[in-house]
């Protein structure tokens, strides 16, 4: 968990918040009419309404449409009870919300929360395994960042209709406690896939000083599970930290599968999400990771979690969270938005690759060609925070800049060096991987305060930018060392009339 959010719960205002369990409850929070208007709120990214958002969780493809749940937090815009929220979608952009689909259970075992998890087919039937929180005695404590109140237990739920509205839960954790004698620093959200007959599930955890872990377990019904042993295990970054995530002293959310002829395992820490790709001996259901790469550059993409579509792609979804101060994002009355869906490739040398999938492409308008020369700028002013804009890397412009700017202020910046083969913005330096280059082998897509970057299908880089403003906003791109490039761009649609996303 971020520690913005595990301090923000010892905090009053949380505990308002988190105390906020009726609808009612006041925190000042503009409305939903209000929010709908708000120039900053993406309008092609899926959110909820309004309130707090953070990972994706459970995606599946079920009768025809794509199901993504979330980590809802419905009373306020700040993180806390986490609830499952629910949207479906034909085609990954274009989203309906639905009800909740799951609610922490008084007494239960996930009466403090339904956190992350995934959902699979079991016996016909889509089925989540996640992870409940509770309130336990000290010697059950799972969750070991400075608060220690809190365990975590692995629970199943069973769809009850094919639109997945309504969900049973197992009464009793399908996973009651971490492996004896292991002092965990966290013990959550499961990942579970098949293999013949049988289930395997990784687990997120880590201890102090050894370093975040995935633990595996086996099973043959998804209710009776065996621990086997760690799947994969990490070390310590060195930071002395009350929070294990920010020490790499815990992994969250893992996600593992096999892809393009390699195995891929991604986990978050340190306030980034890490991808390895290598080699899973499926007899001793070990892994060896042999590449190692950070997925996205800033720590506004978090948590991410992938899905297979009924044709095979394996999709990305991830957390954008919010990089403003937590009062401003708890007083605009929504906080975080899910990534476009990316789909994912390994390449030969075992890379991760990664652009977004095909069916965004729809809601491209007409596309407008601009020849940008050294020192004559290219300045379009944005009448709607929505747009594209892809460049070919070459030596023609071996220097260029991509800017937002808005009254004359720079709100953001991109400097690309193609001779020293870096993309740099503010502090981060992303590497320009030096495969075979096509003409979109740098594509931003614009909408309001998401900025999302890929460089070569490759690197990513998701920005949260505020200092913008529709009709204000100015997007300008420099050719300063060469001659020209060529820039491509496009408006983008909304997916709905006003920013609620349906
Ligand atoms: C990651 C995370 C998960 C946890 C969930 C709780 O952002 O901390 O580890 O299940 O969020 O909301």
């Amino acid at each position: 968990m971020k520690q913005c959010r595990r301090s923000f719960l010892k905090s009053g205002v949380a505990a308002a918040a988190l105390m906020a369990t009726k609808p009612c409850a006041s925190l000042a929070a503009p409305d939903v009419a209000e929010i709908a208007h708000d120039p900053l709120r993406p309008e092609f990214h899926l959110m909820p309404q309004h309130n707090w958002m953070n990972d994706p969780n459970g995606p599946i493809w079920w009768k025809g449409q794509y199901h993504l749940f979330y980590q809802l937090n419905p009373h306020a815009a700040v993180w806390g009870d986490m609830h499952w929220g629910h949207a479906v979608s034909p085609d990954m952009i274009h989203w309906r919300h639905e009800p909740i689909a799951l609610a922490p259970t008084p007494g239960g075992a996930d009466s403090e929360g339904c956190f992350s998890g995934s959902a699979v087919v079991f016996d016909g039937k889509p089925t989540f395994i996640y992870t409940g929180v509770q309130n336990a005695p000290p010697d059950q404590v799972t969750i070991r960042d400075g608060n220690d109140k809190l365990r975590e237990t692995q629970m199943l739920a069973v769809a009850e209709d094919d639109k997945l509205l309504r969900w049973k839960k197992d009464q009793k954790p399908v996973i009651a406690s971490p492996p004896p004698g292991m002092m965990v620093t966290g013990f959550r959200d499961p990942c579970p896939w098949r293999e013949g007959d049988t289930w395997y599930l990784g687990v997120g955890s880590g201890e102090r000083e050894v370093g975040g872990c995935v633990l595996l377990y086996r099973s043959k019904d998804l209710r009776h599970w065996e621990y086997l042993h760690k799947l994969a295990q990490g070390k310590p970054n060195g930071k002395v930290a009350v929070n294990p995530c920010d020490s790499g002293e815990m992994w969250e959310c893992p996600d593992f599968f096999a892809l393009d002829g390699h195995h891929v395992l991604l986990y978050s820490s340190e306030n980034k999400v890490f991808w390895t790709t290598g080699e899973y001996d499926t007899h001793k259901h070990l892994y060896f990771p042999l590449k190692t790469g950070v997925l996205d550059h800033d720590a506004a993409y978090y948590a991410p979690k992938s899905f297979v579509a009924p044709d095979g792609r394996r999709i990305l979804w991830g957390w954008l969270r919010e990089m403003r101060p937590d009062a401003q994002f708890s007083a605009a009355g929504w906080a975080g938005a899910m990534s476009l869906p990316r789909v994912l490739s390994v390449n030969h040398d075992g890379y991760l690759e990664m652009m977004p999938a095909g069916e965004f492409e729809k809601l491209r308008g007409e596309a407008v060609t601009a020849k940008v020369s050294a020192g004559e700028p290219l300045r379009l002013k944005l009448d709607a925070l929505r747009h594209e804009i892809s460049i070919p890397l070459g030596t023609a412009a071996p220097k260029f800049s991509v800017k937002l700017v808005t009254d004359g202020r720079k709100a953001w910046e991109l400097a690309v060096d193609v001779a020293g083969r870096t993309v740099t913005c503010g502090e981060i330096a992303v590497p320009i991987p030096q495969t075979p280059w096509k003409s979109d082998a740098l594509r931003i897509i614009v909408d309001a305060s998401v900025i999302e970057t890929f460089v070569v299908g490759r690197e990513a880089l998701t920005s949260r930018v505020y200092n913008v403003a529709a009709g204000k906003t100015e997007l300008q791109i420099d050719v300063i060392g060469g001659e020209s490039v060529e820039v491509k761009h496009w408006p983008l649609q909304a997916i709905s009339k006003d920013r609620l996303t349906t």
